[in-house]
């Protein structure tokens, strides 16, 4: 049976920081932030909203794009590692925005930017066993990138959510069932107590460990798919690789892993083929954490001048800790066509710029969050108001 990618969504918040102001503002050269990190614009979620609030719209835009209502979701899970709370999972709060179906499994999954990927292969797997019985799993990927204003990582910020409609009747991209190389390996590279809003990051190390991760499910992938000795640079095979990006530099790293592991001379000759297409919405957003990698894949179908259709696609997920994968799929007819009509780079570029001064009282203000009591607004939209007795209240 097939399993895949049925429709997608996106939600980014409205506001944006430029990468250049904010490498003067902190005294460096522009150049660090925008070819250094490959990163132009970094996306600033407003204080009413959170990975709710981002979770419902992106699947808003899913179930839309799919013609789905919530009465033909029977799995909905939310992979985040920006929770909102220790016990009740995002993905309830999201079932009662949308009004999924009561018939319905729903919980949150978390490894760092692996979590939506680990949601992913279990709804492909539910799909293909036949328990889904016709039914469709709703995955969301939602979180909100925080280092702190200051530090090494703050250039690495961002936030957003990405929503997967999977079904037997995939109309974007065919998962390549069994055909996956995991690597999973206890490392301190980043991570998030539970007492700090802010991640911890050994950054430098962190970029290695993302490359031996990478080396270790590329591998696996290639025992798992038993057609490494066919002949050929093996990454010739996928007609585009879609890998985890927290920083569009960390793709060029990947990639350059990726062919000088293939025995390629000019490991660097091949990525604005191969990979450039999948950077132009990250570039423009920052690290969303798990949903960055299904940023990179829209981006992919939705900026790629070549005909993918029929085409392998290979995509690299890692999640700091930490656990990988390598996975395929095969793009589906006219599935490029339809994320276009998402609007994705309009949904960009209707987004305002925030001053410095601005940005920076937005991520105080986020300190206090879940302090503020909540007002009695009505308004357009999914917003988060505060709270009151202890619950998160949220205007629809
Ligand atoms: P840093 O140490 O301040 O930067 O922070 P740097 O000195 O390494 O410079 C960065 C790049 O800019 C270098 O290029 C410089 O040469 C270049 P590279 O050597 O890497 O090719 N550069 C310039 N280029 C042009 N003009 C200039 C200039 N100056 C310097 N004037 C670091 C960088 C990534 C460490 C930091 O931002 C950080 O800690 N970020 C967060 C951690 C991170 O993103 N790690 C990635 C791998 S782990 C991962 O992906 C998982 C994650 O998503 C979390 C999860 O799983 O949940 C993070």
């Amino acid at each position: 049976m097939k399993a895949g990618l049925e429709s997608l969504g996106i939600a980014v918040p409205p506001t944006y920081v430029e990468l250049a102001e904010l490498a003067k503002a902190r005294g460096v050269a522009p150049g660090k932030y925008v070819d250094g990190l490959g990163v132009t614009r970094m996306a600033v979620p407003l204080v009413e909203e959170d990975t709710v609030t981002l979770a419902a719209r992106a699947a808003r835009m899913a179930l839309d794009a799919a013609g789905a209502t919530g009465e033909d979701v029977g799995m909905l899970v939310v992979g985040t590692e920006t929770a909102v709370d220790h016990s009740k999972p995002v993905s309830s709060y999201v079932q009662g925005l949308l009004g999924v179906s009561t018939r319905c499994r729903v919980f949150e999954t978390k490894h760092a930017c692996y979590g939506g990927t680990a949601a992913l292969q279990m709804a492909l797997d539910w799909v293909r066993s036949g328990s889904a019985k016709g039914k469709k799993a709703l995955i969301i990927c939602s979180d909100i990138a925080r280092y702190g204003v200051g530090t090494p990582g703050e250039p690495t910020q961002g936030g957003g959510a990405v929503a997967l409609l999977v079904s037997d009747t995939p109309k974007l991209l065919a998962f390549e069932a069994g055909k996956s190389g995991v690597y999973a390996k206890d490392v301190m590279d980043f991570w998030r107590p539970l007492y700090s809003k802010d991640a911890v990051v050994d950054g430098h190390y962190s970029v290695q460990c993302y490359l031996d991760a990478l080396e270790g499910a590329y591998k696996a992938y290639q025992e798992a798919a038993g057609d490494a000795g066919e002949g050929g640079l093996y990454s010739d095979r996928f007609a585009a690789l879609v890998y985890h990006v927290p920083y569009g530099k960390m793709s060029r790293k990947a990639h350059r892993h990726v062919r000088a592991l293939d025995g390629d001379k000019e490991p660097d000759a091949s990525f604005d083929r191969l990979v450039g297409p999948s950077l132009v919405l990250p570039s423009q957003v920052g690290n969303i954490y798990t949903g960055s990698m299904y940023l990179a894949l829209a981006s992919l179908l939705s900026t790629s001048r070549e005909d993918l259709t029929g085409k392998r696609i290979g995509l690299f997920s890692y999640g700091s800790g930490s656990c990988a994968e390598f996975f395929s799929g095969v793009v589906q007819p006219e599935a490029q066509a339809r994320v276009k009509a998402l609007g994705l780079e309009t949904l960009l570029e209707r987004r305002r710029a925030l001053s410095i001064p601005e940005y920076e009282a937005i991520m105080a203000a986020r300190e206090k969050l879940d302090e503020k009591p909540a007002e009695d607004t009505a308004g357009e939209g999914f917003r988060y108001q505060g709270t009151r007795d202890h619950k998160r209240i949220y205007t629809r």
